[in-house]
Protein backbone atom coordinates (compact mmCIF):
# COMPACT_ATOMS: atom_id res chain seq x y z
CA UNK A 1 0.00 0.00 0.00
CA UNK A 2 0.98 3.40 -0.76
CA UNK A 3 2.14 5.74 2.14
CA UNK A 4 -0.83 8.34 1.72
CA UNK A 5 0.57 12.29 2.95
CA UNK A 6 -2.80 13.55 1.84
CA UNK A 7 -4.48 11.73 4.84
CA UNK A 8 -3.47 14.76 6.69
CA UNK A 9 -4.96 17.17 4.09
CA UNK A 10 -8.11 15.79 4.41
CA UNK A 11 -10.15 18.63 5.72
CA UNK A 12 -9.54 22.21 6.64
CA UNK A 13 -9.51 21.61 10.82
CA UNK A 14 -7.09 18.41 10.01
CA UNK A 15 -4.77 20.94 7.65
CA UNK A 16 -4.82 23.58 10.84
CA UNK A 17 -3.85 20.81 12.88
CA UNK A 18 -0.56 19.54 11.29
CA UNK A 19 -0.12 23.50 10.11
CA UNK A 20 3.61 24.30 10.50
CA UNK A 21 3.71 27.96 9.75
CA UNK A 22 1.23 30.14 11.36
CA UNK A 23 0.40 34.02 10.27
CA UNK A 24 -1.28 36.66 12.54
CA UNK A 25 -1.86 40.37 13.28
CA UNK A 26 0.56 40.25 15.96
CA UNK A 27 4.07 39.45 13.33
CA UNK A 28 3.43 42.41 11.32
CA UNK A 29 4.19 46.26 10.95
CA UNK A 30 2.88 48.74 9.27
CA UNK A 31 5.41 50.95 7.77
CA UNK A 32 3.50 54.48 7.98
CA UNK A 33 4.42 58.31 5.71
CA UNK A 34 3.86 60.98 7.42
CA UNK A 35 4.57 64.65 6.17
CA UNK A 36 3.79 68.47 7.63
CA UNK A 37 0.82 69.35 5.96
CA UNK A 38 -2.92 68.76 7.52
CA UNK A 39 -3.88 66.55 4.67
CA UNK A 40 -3.92 62.64 4.53
CA UNK A 41 -3.27 61.91 0.47
CA UNK A 42 -2.94 58.53 -1.56
CA UNK A 43 0.05 58.27 -2.85
CA UNK A 44 0.62 57.58 -6.48
CA UNK A 45 3.46 55.34 -5.88
CA UNK A 46 1.79 53.06 -3.56
CA UNK A 47 -1.79 52.57 -4.18
CA UNK A 48 -3.62 51.92 -0.89
CA UNK A 49 -0.91 53.93 1.12
CA UNK A 50 -1.59 57.53 2.24
CA UNK A 51 0.62 60.12 3.41
CA UNK A 52 -0.59 60.99 7.00
CA UNK A 53 -0.95 64.06 8.33
CA UNK A 54 -0.31 63.26 12.52
CA UNK A 55 -3.65 64.06 13.38
CA UNK A 56 -4.39 61.70 10.57
CA UNK A 57 -2.14 58.79 11.15
CA UNK A 58 -3.24 59.16 15.07
CA UNK A 59 -7.03 58.40 14.10
CA UNK A 60 -5.72 55.74 11.82
CA UNK A 61 -3.89 53.77 14.84
CA UNK A 62 -7.03 53.61 16.52
CA UNK A 63 -8.21 51.47 13.77
CA UNK A 64 -5.03 49.80 13.53
CA UNK A 65 -5.10 48.36 17.02
CA UNK A 66 -8.90 47.03 16.58
CA UNK A 67 -7.24 45.01 13.71
CA UNK A 68 -4.49 43.82 16.38
CA UNK A 69 -1.91 45.64 14.56
CA UNK A 70 0.60 46.91 17.23
CA UNK A 71 3.51 48.02 15.73
CA UNK A 72 4.17 50.66 13.43
CA UNK A 73 7.14 52.09 11.44
CA UNK A 74 7.24 55.95 11.13
CA UNK A 75 9.00 57.82 7.94
CA UNK A 76 8.89 60.76 7.34
CA UNK A 77 8.31 62.97 3.97
CA UNK A 78 10.40 66.21 4.64
CA UNK A 79 10.00 69.46 2.54
CA UNK A 80 12.68 69.78 -0.32
CA UNK A 81 13.74 73.31 2.21
CA UNK A 82 14.96 71.65 5.09
CA UNK A 83 17.23 68.77 3.45
CA UNK A 84 20.24 69.82 4.21
CA UNK A 85 23.98 68.19 3.04
CA UNK A 86 24.63 67.41 6.83
CA UNK A 87 21.17 66.56 7.53
CA UNK A 88 20.80 68.39 10.30
CA UNK A 89 16.58 68.21 10.47
CA UNK A 90 17.24 64.96 11.25
CA UNK A 91 17.64 65.43 14.78
CA UNK A 92 15.32 68.22 14.92
CA UNK A 93 13.20 67.66 18.18
CA UNK A 94 10.74 69.93 16.56
CA UNK A 95 10.70 67.62 13.04
CA UNK A 96 8.24 65.47 12.09
CA UNK A 97 8.91 62.58 13.26
CA UNK A 98 9.72 63.69 17.08
CA UNK A 99 5.99 65.69 16.87
CA UNK A 100 4.59 62.04 15.79
CA UNK A 101 5.92 60.14 18.07
CA UNK A 102 4.74 62.43 21.20
CA UNK A 103 1.42 62.38 19.53
CA UNK A 104 1.14 58.94 19.48
CA UNK A 105 2.19 57.82 22.24
CA UNK A 106 0.01 60.68 24.69
CA UNK A 107 -3.18 58.93 23.61
CA UNK A 108 -1.56 55.00 22.49
CA UNK A 109 1.38 54.53 25.26
CA UNK A 110 1.17 50.80 24.44
CA UNK A 111 1.51 51.06 20.43
CA UNK A 112 5.13 49.65 19.36
CA UNK A 113 6.71 52.88 17.60
CA UNK A 114 9.23 51.85 15.34
CA UNK A 115 11.28 55.03 13.60
CA UNK A 116 13.78 54.26 10.81
CA UNK A 117 17.05 56.15 11.60
CA UNK A 118 18.91 57.05 8.45
CA UNK A 119 20.01 60.14 6.39
CA UNK A 120 18.30 60.34 3.30
CA UNK A 121 14.87 61.57 3.57
CA UNK A 122 16.67 64.29 5.36
CA UNK A 123 20.13 64.67 3.01
CA UNK A 124 19.58 67.12 -0.01
CA UNK A 125 21.75 64.31 -2.11
CA UNK A 126 19.03 61.54 -1.14
CA UNK A 127 22.14 59.57 0.31
CA UNK A 128 21.68 57.74 3.67
CA UNK A 129 24.89 59.35 4.67
CA UNK A 130 26.84 62.41 4.79
CA UNK A 131 28.55 62.93 0.84
CA UNK A 132 31.93 63.96 0.51
CA UNK A 133 32.14 65.46 -3.00
CA UNK A 134 36.04 65.66 -4.40
CA UNK A 135 37.42 68.13 -6.94
CA UNK A 136 37.89 65.17 -9.99
CA UNK A 137 33.97 64.84 -9.72
CA UNK A 138 33.80 61.74 -7.71
CA UNK A 139 31.86 61.91 -4.20
CA UNK A 140 31.92 58.95 -1.02
CA UNK A 141 29.21 58.21 1.01
CA UNK A 142 31.24 58.78 4.09
CA UNK A 143 31.06 56.32 7.27
CA UNK A 144 32.11 58.06 10.93
CA UNK A 145 30.91 61.31 10.55
CA UNK A 146 27.56 59.63 9.20
CA UNK A 147 27.43 57.35 12.53
CA UNK A 148 27.96 60.53 14.67
CA UNK A 149 24.51 62.06 12.76
CA UNK A 150 22.91 58.58 12.88
CA UNK A 151 23.70 58.80 16.88
CA UNK A 152 22.14 62.29 17.41
CA UNK A 153 19.25 61.22 15.40
CA UNK A 154 18.61 57.97 17.20
CA UNK A 155 18.41 60.04 20.76
CA UNK A 156 15.87 62.52 19.24
CA UNK A 157 13.83 60.09 18.48
CA UNK A 158 14.30 57.97 21.81
CA UNK A 159 13.77 60.81 23.59
CA UNK A 160 10.63 61.41 21.99
CA UNK A 161 9.58 57.86 23.17
CA UNK A 162 10.49 56.04 20.14
CA UNK A 163 10.15 52.02 21.40
CA UNK A 164 12.47 50.52 18.62
CA UNK A 165 14.97 52.63 16.35
CA UNK A 166 15.13 50.81 13.02
CA UNK A 167 18.90 51.96 11.77
CA UNK A 168 18.40 51.46 7.83
CA UNK A 169 21.70 52.96 6.53
CA UNK A 170 24.00 50.04 6.42
CA UNK A 171 26.89 52.24 7.68
CA UNK A 172 29.91 50.38 9.70
CA UNK A 173 29.77 50.23 13.25
CA UNK A 174 26.55 52.21 13.86
CA UNK A 175 24.90 49.83 15.67
CA UNK A 176 27.72 49.98 18.74
CA UNK A 177 27.68 53.63 18.43
CA UNK A 178 23.77 53.92 18.59
CA UNK A 179 23.35 51.27 21.48
CA UNK A 180 26.27 53.24 23.70
CA UNK A 181 24.74 56.59 22.80
CA UNK A 182 21.60 55.50 24.18
CA UNK A 183 22.84 53.89 26.94
CA UNK A 184 24.48 56.84 28.13
CA UNK A 185 21.93 58.56 28.22
CA UNK A 186 20.16 55.98 30.41
CA UNK A 187 18.11 55.04 27.17
CA UNK A 188 18.90 51.52 27.75
CA UNK A 189 15.35 50.31 27.20
CA UNK A 190 15.21 51.31 23.36
CA UNK A 191 15.74 48.55 21.45
CA UNK A 192 18.00 48.32 18.41
CA UNK A 193 15.95 46.24 14.87
CA UNK A 194 19.19 46.37 12.88
CA UNK A 195 18.78 46.51 9.30
CA UNK A 196 21.16 43.95 8.92
CA UNK A 197 21.14 42.29 5.36
CA UNK A 198 19.76 45.53 2.99
CA UNK A 199 20.23 44.92 -0.26
CA UNK A 200 21.00 47.43 -3.22
CA UNK A 201 17.34 46.42 -4.53
CA UNK A 202 15.71 47.78 -7.71
CA UNK A 203 12.63 47.14 -5.30
CA UNK A 204 12.76 50.97 -3.12
CA UNK A 205 11.52 52.62 -6.36
CA UNK A 206 8.19 53.00 -5.08
CA UNK A 207 9.22 54.03 -1.61
CA UNK A 208 11.44 56.67 -2.66
CA UNK A 209 8.78 58.17 -4.75
CA UNK A 210 6.78 58.61 -1.94
CA UNK A 211 9.44 60.09 -0.25
CA UNK A 212 11.19 62.07 -3.08
CA UNK A 213 14.24 60.80 -1.73
CA UNK A 214 16.03 59.24 -4.85
CA UNK A 215 19.85 59.90 -4.75
CA UNK A 216 20.11 62.55 -6.37
CA UNK A 217 24.10 61.41 -7.67
CA UNK A 218 25.23 57.74 -8.17
CA UNK A 219 23.71 54.76 -6.40
CA UNK A 220 23.35 52.76 -2.88
CA UNK A 221 25.80 50.02 -3.68
CA UNK A 222 29.30 51.43 -1.82
CA UNK A 223 26.88 50.70 1.60
CA UNK A 224 23.86 48.60 0.49
CA UNK A 225 24.88 44.94 0.12
CA UNK A 226 24.96 43.08 -3.22
CA UNK A 227 22.43 41.22 -4.39
CA UNK A 228 25.06 38.52 -5.15
CA UNK A 229 25.66 37.55 -2.08
CA UNK A 230 24.76 35.23 1.08
CA UNK A 231 27.63 34.92 3.56
CA UNK A 232 28.30 38.83 3.66
CA UNK A 233 24.52 38.68 4.96
CA UNK A 234 26.29 35.99 7.81
CA UNK A 235 28.92 38.56 8.41
CA UNK A 236 26.54 41.37 9.22
CA UNK A 237 24.56 39.52 10.94
CA UNK A 238 27.61 38.40 13.43
CA UNK A 239 28.79 41.90 13.70
CA UNK A 240 25.09 43.03 14.20
CA UNK A 241 24.73 40.66 17.39
CA UNK A 242 28.20 41.32 18.98
CA UNK A 243 27.17 44.81 18.53
CA UNK A 244 23.95 44.41 20.61
CA UNK A 245 21.05 44.56 17.83
CA UNK A 246 18.02 43.25 19.43
CA UNK A 247 16.11 42.52 15.98
CA UNK A 248 17.94 41.47 12.71
CA UNK A 249 16.41 42.40 9.54
CA UNK A 250 16.30 41.10 6.15
CA UNK A 251 15.05 43.30 3.27
CA UNK A 252 13.97 43.17 1.03
CA UNK A 253 11.46 40.12 1.87
CA UNK A 254 10.33 37.49 -0.95
CA UNK A 255 13.44 37.45 -3.36
CA UNK A 256 15.75 36.87 -0.36
CA UNK A 257 13.67 33.86 1.39
CA UNK A 258 17.10 31.94 1.29
CA UNK A 259 18.83 35.16 3.29
CA UNK A 260 16.06 34.56 5.81
CA UNK A 261 16.51 30.66 5.98
CA UNK A 262 20.24 30.88 6.41
CA UNK A 263 20.46 33.82 8.88
CA UNK A 264 17.93 31.75 11.00
CA UNK A 265 20.06 29.19 11.16
CA UNK A 266 23.20 31.06 12.71
CA UNK A 267 21.26 33.58 15.18
CA UNK A 268 18.82 32.92 18.11
CA UNK A 269 17.75 36.77 17.86
CA UNK A 270 14.40 37.30 16.16
CA UNK A 271 14.49 38.12 12.44
CA UNK A 272 12.33 40.30 10.78
CA UNK A 273 11.82 40.35 6.75
CA UNK A 274 10.75 43.29 4.98
CA UNK A 275 8.19 43.41 2.47
CA UNK A 276 9.30 46.37 0.35
CA UNK A 277 7.60 49.14 -1.54
CA UNK A 278 8.38 46.98 -5.19
CA UNK A 279 7.04 43.60 -3.95
CA UNK A 280 3.75 45.65 -2.66
CA UNK A 281 3.47 47.45 -5.84
CA UNK A 282 3.97 43.76 -7.83
CA UNK A 283 1.40 42.21 -6.39
CA UNK A 284 -1.02 45.58 -6.44
CA UNK A 285 -0.79 45.59 -10.20
CA UNK A 286 -0.76 42.25 -10.57
CA UNK A 287 -3.94 41.97 -8.53
CA UNK A 288 -5.36 45.41 -10.52
CA UNK A 289 -4.55 42.53 -13.89
CA UNK A 290 -7.36 40.32 -12.51
CA UNK A 291 -5.56 37.55 -13.35
CA UNK A 292 -4.52 36.62 -9.72
CA UNK A 293 -6.91 36.92 -6.42
CA UNK A 294 -5.17 39.73 -4.32
CA UNK A 295 -5.76 38.21 -0.95
CA UNK A 296 -4.70 34.77 -1.61
CA UNK A 297 -1.58 35.73 -3.15
CA UNK A 298 -0.91 38.41 -0.38
CA UNK A 299 -1.49 35.97 2.76
CA UNK A 300 0.63 33.32 0.46
CA UNK A 301 2.87 35.63 0.42
CA UNK A 302 3.55 36.30 4.18
CA UNK A 303 3.32 33.19 5.07
CA UNK A 304 6.52 31.84 2.83
CA UNK A 305 7.64 34.81 4.41
CA UNK A 306 7.33 33.66 7.54
CA UNK A 307 8.17 29.28 6.75
CA UNK A 308 11.32 30.60 5.58
CA UNK A 309 12.21 31.72 9.15
CA UNK A 310 10.81 35.85 9.66
CA UNK A 311 9.33 36.12 13.05
CA UNK A 312 8.05 39.70 11.89
CA UNK A 313 7.07 40.96 8.88
CA UNK A 314 7.21 45.16 7.66
CA UNK A 315 4.57 45.61 5.31
CA UNK A 316 2.43 47.63 3.53
CA UNK A 317 -0.17 45.33 3.55
CA UNK A 318 -0.11 44.93 7.08
CA UNK A 319 -3.81 46.40 8.07
CA UNK A 320 -5.32 44.65 5.02
CA UNK A 321 -3.71 41.45 6.12
CA UNK A 322 -5.12 41.90 9.21
CA UNK A 323 -8.55 42.47 8.10
CA UNK A 324 -8.79 39.30 5.97
CA UNK A 325 -7.21 37.23 8.69
CA UNK A 326 -9.83 38.69 11.11
CA UNK A 327 -12.47 37.66 8.44
CA UNK A 328 -11.65 34.31 7.58
CA UNK A 329 -11.45 33.16 11.32
C1 LIG B 1 16.12 54.41 3.35
C2 LIG B 1 15.05 53.37 3.29
C3 LIG B 1 14.60 52.83 2.10
C4 LIG B 1 13.59 51.95 2.44
C5 LIG B 1 13.46 51.95 3.82
N1 LIG B 1 14.39 52.84 4.34
C6 LIG B 1 14.96 53.12 0.69
C7 LIG B 1 16.36 53.10 0.26
O1 LIG B 1 17.23 52.48 0.89
O2 LIG B 1 16.63 53.75 -0.73
C8 LIG B 1 12.82 51.18 1.41
C9 LIG B 1 11.52 50.65 1.80
C10 LIG B 1 10.68 50.22 0.69
O3 LIG B 1 11.05 50.22 -0.50
O4 LIG B 1 9.55 49.84 0.99
N2 LIG B 1 16.94 54.46 4.42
Amino acid sequence: MPIRPRRNRKNAFIRDLVAETDLSASRLILPVFVHESHDNVPIPSLPGCTMWSIPGLVEEVGRLLELGITSIDLFPCVPEDRKTPNAEEAFNPDGIIPRTIIALKEIYPELIVHADVALDPYNSEGHDGIVQHYSDGTFEILNDPTVEVLCQQALCFAEAGADVLSPSDMMDGRIAAIRSALDAERMENVSLMSYTAKYASAMYGPFRGALESAPGLGDKKTYQMDPRNLREAIREATLDEAEGADILMVKPATMYLDVVYAMRQCTTLPIAAYHVSGEYLMLKAAAASGWIDEQSAVLETLTSIRRAGADMILTYYAAQAAQWLQENC
